[in-house]
């Protein structure tokens, strides 16, 4: 895995995304990319192609249109982070299994925990749908999907690790540092970048709004 460089790979982290089916068939673990120092993370869904052979997260169509989008409200990706739920690329980009989500998102949390950013951008559908269950992956899908909560904020309290995510079923015994810490952010949704491809014009105006709101809640909040 080229990227075990990057400064937040986590070798315990990446022994659970090891033992899931998807890593079997992916080139990169794609940790994340952007300024770890900074107050906004934005969450996708999960690595493709480009980004699974690169081990680059949003590089490809879908990442290009990012960059235009990020351009147009004057940020870039030194001023973010950005992540995903999970970690490999599903086969042919099919939809995350709720087993994978439960073994690559302590991960994700894992980095909310040690970035600690004042937004927290879910992108689309499944990264949303997971915040707003607050990580409890047997309720995602009775959430209200992107169309109804985008650019809404909510304060968001979620657990880095514990028992009811599966963490202690996965044959690593009791977790350490941090166990069961309760991580607070603001999560303000956003449509999913590639969404946008599709629908440029009525949905370009409705992200750039959305991050007006992103950028004025940074703008009042204090980091703790
Ligand atoms: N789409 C995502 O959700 N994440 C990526 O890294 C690339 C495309």
């Amino acid at each position: 895995m080229s990227n075990k460089k990057s400064p937040e790979f986590n070798f315990y982290e990446a022994a659970l995304v090891k033992r899931t089916e998807l890593f079997k068939d992916c080139t990169n673990i794609v940790v994340g990319g952007g300024n770890l120092n900074a107050d906004i993370l934005f969450v996708g869904e999960a690595p493709g192609k480009n980004e699974d052979l690169t081990g680059v997260p949003f590089c490809g169509a879908a990442g290009k249109n990012l960059d235009k989008l990020l351009e147009s409200v004057g940020l870039n990706r030194n001023e973010i982070y950005i992540a995903n739920i999970l970690k490999c690329r599903p086969p042919l980009n099919r939809d995350p299994l709720p087993e994978e989500i439960r073994a690559h998102t302590p991960w994700l949390l894992k980095q909310i925990r040690d970035m600690k950013p004042k937004v927290v951008c879910s992108l689309g559908n499944y990264a949303t749908k997971f915040f707003l269950a607050g990580g409890n992956i047997d309720e995602m899908n009775s959430q209200p999907g992107i169309t109804q909560v985008h650019g809404k904020v909510r304060e968001t309290e979620i657990r880095s690790s514990g028992h009811k995510r599966g963490i202690r079923d996965s044959g690593f015994g009791i977790r350490g540092e941090g166990e069961g810490e309760v991580l607070k952010f603001k999560l303000i949704p956003l449509f999913h970048p590639a969404a946008i491809i599709y629908n440029r014009t009525k949905l370009t105006p409705l992200w750039e709004a959305d991050m007006h709101t992103v950028k004025e809640v940074v703008f009042n909040c204090v980091r703790d």
